[in-house]
C-alpha cells in the first residue's frame, strides 16, 4: 500500500494548494460513487486518510439490499426499513432510497462487481429485519468486491485524481479567505495533513462532498476499521452544520469473541441462512425469550440487547452462534472467507459453534442532509455513513447502508452538476498557520486519552444506558476537551491528534444527543425512560 500511495501522489503532481472543480473527502462507496458521476463532466480530486481502501466499505460482508425478487415489493422494503428504524425514519428518504436500489445494483453490475448468481438471476440472501430475501452479495465479502470495482473505475478515469495519505483537518470557509475574510459559512475546501511529509496543504474547490464514514471507533469494541473516528462529522459540526440522531449507535449482535482478533464480524447472513444463538451455559437457544416470532432474525437492536442481557444474567464472556447443523458444503459455500478465517483461529464453523459478542457497528446519526445531499453549509454536500439522511431512523436495517452510499453519492453529484453555474470559483485562502506550535514531546497523552474515551463510551454509553451513566460520560468529556484543546493549541498536528480531537467531539455529540432523548427508541435504550413516546422526533443539535 505504501507503494500505491507514492505512485498516486506522484500522478497528482502539484495537487497541493491548488483549486479543483470538486473535492471529495473519502474514497469509500459514497465518495467514489459521487466521483464517478461527477467525472462525466468535471475534474474531481478525492482525498483519503491512509490507504484508498481503508474505510468500512472494504470490510462489508453481508451485501446490499434491493427489491429484485418478483414476490417482493418496494412497499415491503419500505415497511421493513421503517419497522427497524422504530418510526424515526423520514418516509420520503426511505422511498427515495428503496426505489433507486435496483438501478444502483445495475450500475454496480456494469462496473463489474461479480455478485453471486443462480440460474441467471442474482442470488439473494436474507438478514435480520427483512421480510424477504433481498440482499445481493459477493460471497461473504461484498464490500471488498465493491471497493475494488469502484477504485478500478476511478483509477481509469482521466477526470479523477486520487490522493491517499491525506488526513483532512478542518474545512476552509469564509473565515479563511485571504483577502476579504467574509466570515461566511461558505465551504471552499479543506486543510489536509500530508501524512508522509507532515505538511498541511490547502485544497479548494467550487463544491466539496464529505464522505468520511462513521465514528465507530469511539467505542472500545467495534467492527469498524481504525480510521472510523468521526472526522467528517466533527469537521462539519465545527464549521457550523447541524448534526442529527447521534445517540443512535448501532451494535452488531455477532462480532467474533477472540482474545487476539478484536473486531472480526460474523455476518448476519449466518443467521439468515439458519444460524442459531445458544447460551453456552444452558446449551439452549434463547431468542424465544426476547422475540418469539422473529427469533434470530429480529432487527439488530433486539438481538444485540438479548445477547447483552444473557451475558449479564449468566456472567458469560460470550454466547454461541451455531450453524453446524447445516451441511458442511453449504456453510463453506456461503461463507468461504469467514470459514477460512475462523479455521485459521482453530474454530471450525461446520462442526461447532462460534463464540460471539455484540460490538459497535454503524453510526446511524450524522451530518443532516436533504434528498440532494446538501448540508446546512453552502458549497458542502455529504453522503454515506457520515450523514443523517432520514433513511435509518432509530436503527439501520441490515444492508441498507451501502445502498445509501450509492444513492446519495449519486444524488449529491447530480445536484452539483445541475447547479454548476451557481458555484463561484474559490477565492485565495490563507495558508495553514504553524507559527505558534512545536512538535509534541508527550505523545503518550494522545494514547491515554484515546483509550479512556473508548472505554467510558463502551461502559457508560453502550447498549443499555441510564441518566447517571450519561452524566458520568459528559463529565469525563468536559475534562478531556479542556486537555485536548490545550494540547491541540500547542503542538503540530499528527493524524493521531486530529483523530483524537474528532473522536472526542463525536463522543460529545453522542452523549449530548442521548441526554436529550427522554424515551427508549430503537438503538437508544435507557433504564430511566423505558417508554417509547407516541411521536417520533429527531434529536437535532445546532452548533
Ligand atoms: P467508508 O467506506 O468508511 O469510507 C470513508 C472514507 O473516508 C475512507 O476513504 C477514509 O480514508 C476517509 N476519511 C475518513 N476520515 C478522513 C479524513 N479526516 N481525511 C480524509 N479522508 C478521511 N453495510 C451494508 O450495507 N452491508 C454490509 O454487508 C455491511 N457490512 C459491514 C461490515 C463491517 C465489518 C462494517 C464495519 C460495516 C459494514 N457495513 C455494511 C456498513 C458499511 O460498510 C458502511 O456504512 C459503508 O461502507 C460506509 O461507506 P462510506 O463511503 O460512507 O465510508
Ligand atoms: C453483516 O453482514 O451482518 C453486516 C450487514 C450490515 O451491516 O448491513
Amino acid at each position: 500500500m505504501e507503494m500505491e500511495q507514492q505512485v498516486e501522489s506522484e500522478r497528482s503532481g502539484g495537487a497541493a494548494d491548488h483549486a479543483h472543480d470538486v473535492l471529495i473527502i473519502g474514497s469509500g462507496a459514497a465518495g467514489l460513487t459521487a466521483a464517478l458521476v461527477l467525472a462525466e463532466q468535471r475534474r474531481v480530486l478525492v482525498l483519503a486518510k491512509g490507504a484508498l481502501d481503508g474505510g468500512s466499505t472494504n470490510w462489508a460482508q453481508g451485501g446490499i439490499a434491493a427489491v429484485l425478487d418478483e414476490g417482493d415489493t418496494f412497499d415491503n422494503h419500505i415497511r421493513d426499513t421503517m419497522i427497524a428504524g422504530a418510526g424515526l425514519n423520514r418516509r420520503e428518504t426511505v422511498e427515495f432510497v428503496v426505489e433507486n436500489a435496483p438501478r444502483a445494483i445495475a450500475r454496480l453490475v456494469e462496473l463489474g462487481v461479480p455478485f453471486n448468481a443462480e440460474a441467471g438471476s442474482l442470488h439473494l440472501t436474507r438478514e435480520g429485519g427483512h421480510s424477504h430475501r433481498r440482499i445481493v452479495h459477493v460471497d461473504d465479502a461484498t464490500g471488498a468486491a465493491v471497493q475494488k470495482a469502484l477504485l478500478k473505475a476511478a483509477r481509469e478515469h482521466p477526470n479523477i485524481t486520487l490522493l491517499p495519505g491525506r488526513t483532512c483537518i478542518d474545512f476552509i470557509t469564509g473565515r479563511h479567505e485571504a483577502a476579504r475574510y467574509s466570515g461566511s459559512g461558505r465551504v471552499w475546501g479543506v486543510y489536509a495533513l500530508d501524512e508522509a511529509s507532515g505538511k498541511v496543504e490547502a485544497h479548494t474547490a467550487r463544491a466539496t462532498i464529505l464522505a468520511t464514514g462513521g465514528a465507530g471507533r469511539v467505542y472500545q469494541f467495534s467492527t469498524a476499521p481504525r480510521g472510523a473516528t468521526g472526522d467528517g462529522i466533527a469537521m462539519a459540526w465545527r464549521a457550523g452544520a447541524r448534526v442529527s440522531n447521534m445517540e443512535m449507535m448501532q451494535f452488531h449482535p455477532t462480532c467474533l469473541y477472540h482474545l487476539e482478533v478484536k473486531n472480526f464480524l460474523i455476518t448476519e447472513a449466518v443467521r439468515g441462512e439458519g444460524g442459531r444463538l445458544i447460551n453456552p451455559r444452558t446449551g439452549k437457544r434463547f431468542m424465544a425469550f426476547y422475540d418469539a416470532e422473529r427469533m434470530e432474525l429480529a432487527p439488530r437492536d433486539v438481538v444485540a440487547r438479548a445477547i447483552d442481557a444473557e451475558i449479564k444474567r449468566f456472567g458469560l464472556d460470550y454466547v454461541h452462534l451455531d450453524i453446524s447443523h447445516m451441511p458442511a458444503d453449504f456453510v463453506r459455500g456461503h461463507f468461504p472467507n469467514i470459514h477460512d478465517k475462523l479455521l485459521g483461529l482453530g474454530i471450525d464453523m461446520t462442526r461447532g459453534p462460534i463464540p460471539v459478542v455484540p460490538a459497535q457497528h454503524y453510526t446511524c446519526g450524522g451530518v443532516l442532509i436533504d434528498l440532494t445531499g446538501r448540508t446546512d453549509l453552502p458549497g458542502l454536500y455529504a453522503a454515506g455513513e457520515c450523514t443523517e439522511s432520514g433513511l435509518h431512523g432509530a436503527n439501520r436495517l441490515a444492508s441498507n447502508s451501502l445502498l445509501e452510499c450509492f444513492v446519495f453519492g449519486e444524488a449529491a453529484a447530480r445536484d452539483i452538476l445541475r447547479r454548476w453555474d451557481s458555484f463561484e470559483a474559490p477565492p485565495p485562502v490563507r495558508a495553514w498557520d504553524e507559527s505558534r506550535v512545536t512538535d509534541s514531546d508527550e505523545e503518550v497523552v494522545i494514547k491515554q486519552n484515546w483509550t479512556e474515551i473508548r472505554r467510558f463510551m463502551w461502559n457508560y454509553v453502550g447498549i443499555v444506558r441510564t441518566n447517571k451513566r450519561l452524566e458520568r460520560a459528559a463529565h469525563r468529556i468536559a475534562l478531556l476537551t479542556e486537555e485536548v484543546n490545550d494540547y491541540y493549541g500547542h503542538f503540530r498536528v499528527t493524524t493521531d491528534l486530529i483523530e483524537l480531537r474528532n473522536l472526542l467531539q463525536s463522543a460529545d455529540l453522542i452523549v449530548r444527543s442521548a441526554r436529550a432523548r427522554h424515551e427508549s427508541r430503537g438503538l437508544h435504550y435507557t433504564l430511566d425512560h423505558p417508554q417509547t413516546d407516541a411521536e417520533a422526533r429527531d434529536t437535532v443539535l445546532v452548533p
